[in-house]
C-alpha cells in the first residue's frame, strides 16, 4: 500500500524566526491518527530552525532543491550531502525551477542521483503547460519528463529503487493561479506517471510509487484528489503558509488514509 504524503512548498517565503514559529503551530494542527506523512519544505536558511521547531513532532522537514555536484565552484548552491542533519526529503524539479533556474529532466535526473546518494526522499515534480493540456498533448508531455528524469538511472537502475522516490504531477497552469485541475484528470494522470514509469524500466516499482497532486489545492478541494485511489496525497504551496488550510488538509488525509487501510471507503 502507498503512503499517503501530504507536503508543504513554502517556496520564497518566512524568516528563520517565522519559520520556526509557523513549523510548531502547523505541527500542533496537523496531528491525525491516519498514517499520513507530513513533510515541510522551508527556504534552506529556514531548515535549522524548522528541524528544531519539528523535533519530536513527527513531522519531516524538506529542502526545496539541490545541486547536482557533491562540492565545488557553484557559487550560491547547496549539495545533497550539506543537507545532512537538516532535512531528509527534497523537492526536485518544481516548475518554478524548471522555469526560473531553466532545469531541464536531464539535470533534475542528476539532482535525483544525489539526492537518492544522500539519502534524502525525493519528491519529483512534473507538469504540463495549459497548451499541452488544451491540444491533448498533457499524457505524453508528463510521460516525456518522467522518461527524461529516470534516464540518469540507466546505467544503475537498482539506485532508483530504494530511494523512496514520489512524483507530484503539478499542471503549471494550475500553480498559484487558485485554478485546479479535475480530480479524475489528475486520477489519470497519476496512471499515466506510473505507466510511464514502467516502461522506462522499472515496472516493478512503479506500482508503489506514491503520486501526490500539486496546483492550488485547498482545505476545501483536497478532497476530490484524496477520493481517487491513483492520488496518494498533496504538495500544497500557497494554503501551506496558513495553518487553518494545513489542519484542514492533513485532517482529510487522515480520514482517507484510514479509510484505505481498512479498504472502506
Ligand atoms: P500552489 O503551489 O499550491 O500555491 O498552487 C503548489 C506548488 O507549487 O507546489
Amino acid at each position: 500500500m502507498r503512503p499517503i504524503v501530504i507536503a508543504a512548498n513554502w517556496k520564497m517565503h518566512t524568516t528563520p524566526a517565522e519559520a520556526g514559529e509557523l513549523a510548531a503551530t502547523i505541527a500542533a494542527r496537523t496531528r491525525v491518527d491516519g498514517p499520513v506523512e507530513r513533510v515541510i519544505c522551508p527556504p534552506y536558511v529556514c531548515l535549522a530552525a524548522v528541524r528544531d521547531a519539528l523535533a519530536g513532532s513527527g513531522v519531516a522537514v524538506g529542502a526545496q532543491n539541490v545541486h547536482h555536484e557533491l562540492t565545488g565552484a557553484y557559487t550560491g548552491e547547496v549539495s545533497a550531502p550539506m543537507l545532512a542533519g537538516l532535512a531528509s526529503w527534497v523537492i526536485l524539479g518544481h516548475s518554478e525551477r524548471r522555469r526560473d533556474a531553466a532545469e531541464t529532466d536531464d539535470l533534475i535526473g542528476r539532482k535525483l542521483r544525489r539526492a537518492a546518494q544522500a539519502g534524502l526522499r525525493p519528491i519529483v515534480c512534473v507538469g504540463e503547460q495549459l497548451a499541452d493540456r488544451e491540444t491533448g498533448r498533457a499524457e505524453a508531455v508528463v510521460g516525456a519528463q518522467v522518461h527524461g528524469v529516470l534516464g540518469a538511472f540507466a546505467d544503475d537502475p537498482a539506485a532508483l529503487v530504494g530511494c523512496g522516490l514520489v512524483i507530484a504531477y503539478e499542471p503549471v497552469w494550475a500553480i498559484g493561479t487558485g485554478r485546479n485541475a479535475r480530480g479524475a484528470d489528475a486520477a489519470a494522470m497519476a496512471d499515466a506517471i506510473r505507466a510511464a514509469i514502467g516502461e522506462a524500466g522499472w515496472p516493478d516499482l512503479a506500482p508503489g510509487v506514491p503520486v501526490l497532486y500539486g496546483g492550488s489545492v485547498t482545505a476545501a478541494n483536497v478532497g476530490e484528489f484524496l477520493a481517487e485511489p491513483a492520488i496518494d496525497g498533496a504538495l500544497v504551496g500557497g494554503a501551506s503558509l496558513k495553518p487553518d488550510e494545513m489542519a484542514g488538509i492533513v485532517a482529510r488525509a487522515g480520514l482517507t488514509a484510514q479509510a484505505r487501510a481498512t479498504g472502506v471507503g
